[in-house]
């Protein structure tokens, strides 16, 4: 497969929202690939559900709007996730990416952003969902790890899969190890498939993801 990003950048940005709840090292090299121009995209704003994620300094640095709506502050799970709505609403994104965004969304929440939502996971799902992904590969033996990009559904980790990267698990291998070697193919590959999405080559026919112009995936 070609890792290079498109590098013809003809149409309008892809405006984004992106929600996190940490570190943010995603969102950074997003926000790197689109200063290199290798992603056609604009991040619209950031919204985070902790006050003090690294990400929203991360977000600020690089002049992009930011918004804290924190849980705690809602009686129920509905409630936050309408605020939650009402915010992203108010960007009109085209795509909606969770990058580290640590909350279980209501079934309207996913219902709302039907299509146009998508998760980075670090794990070949469906194997590991949820959280401890790379702990419970070392646990089960497993021999490969790796992640996955897949549309968001009402489904926990569950959506329909956009595109996984493998790694092998190495002998020696801690769950440190393994997360950072994963972090490291996570930013390649989300900046990567968000870059699909501004290129309007991904496609959700009958929950079955259709990557255009890819050999890969005809
Ligand atoms: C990433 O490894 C991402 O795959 C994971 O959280 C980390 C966020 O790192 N997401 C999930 O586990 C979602 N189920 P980051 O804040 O440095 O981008």
């Amino acid at each position: 497969m070609n890792n290079t990003l498109d590098k013809s950048i003809a149409d309008s940005p892809l405006p984004i929202v992106i929600l996190i709840s940490g570190g943010g090292s995603n969102l950074q090299a997003i926000i790197d690939r689109i200063n290199d121009k290798t992603l056609n995209a604009r991040i619209c704003a950031v919204i985070s559900n902790v006050a003090d994620a690294f990400g929203l300094q991360r977000a600020k640095n690089a002049n992009i709007a930011t918004e804290t709506i924190v849980h705690q502050k809602y009686d129920s799970r509905e409630a936050f996730d309408t605020a939650l709505i009402i915010k992203i609403e108010q960007y009109q994104p085209k795509l909606v990416v969770l990058a580290g965004f640590m909350r279980i969304l209501s079934d309207d929440f996913v219902n709302h952003f039907s299509g146009k939502m998508i998760n980075i996971h670090p794990s070949l799902l469906p194997k590991h969902r949820g959280l401890h992904t790379h702990r419970r590969a070392l646990e089960n033996g497993d021999k490969e790890h790796g992640l996955s990009i897949h549309y968001v559904s009402t489904e926990l980790d569950g959506g329909p899969l956009i595109l996984q990267k493998s790694i092998p698990v190495l002998a020696n291998d801690t769950k440190e190890s393994l997360a950072s070697r994963v972090l490291t193919e996570e930013h390649q590959a989300y900046p990567k498939v968000i870059q699909w999405f501004a290129q309007q080559r991904v496609q959700l026919i009958d929950n079955r993801v259709i990557i255009n112009n890819n050999p890969e995936y005809n």
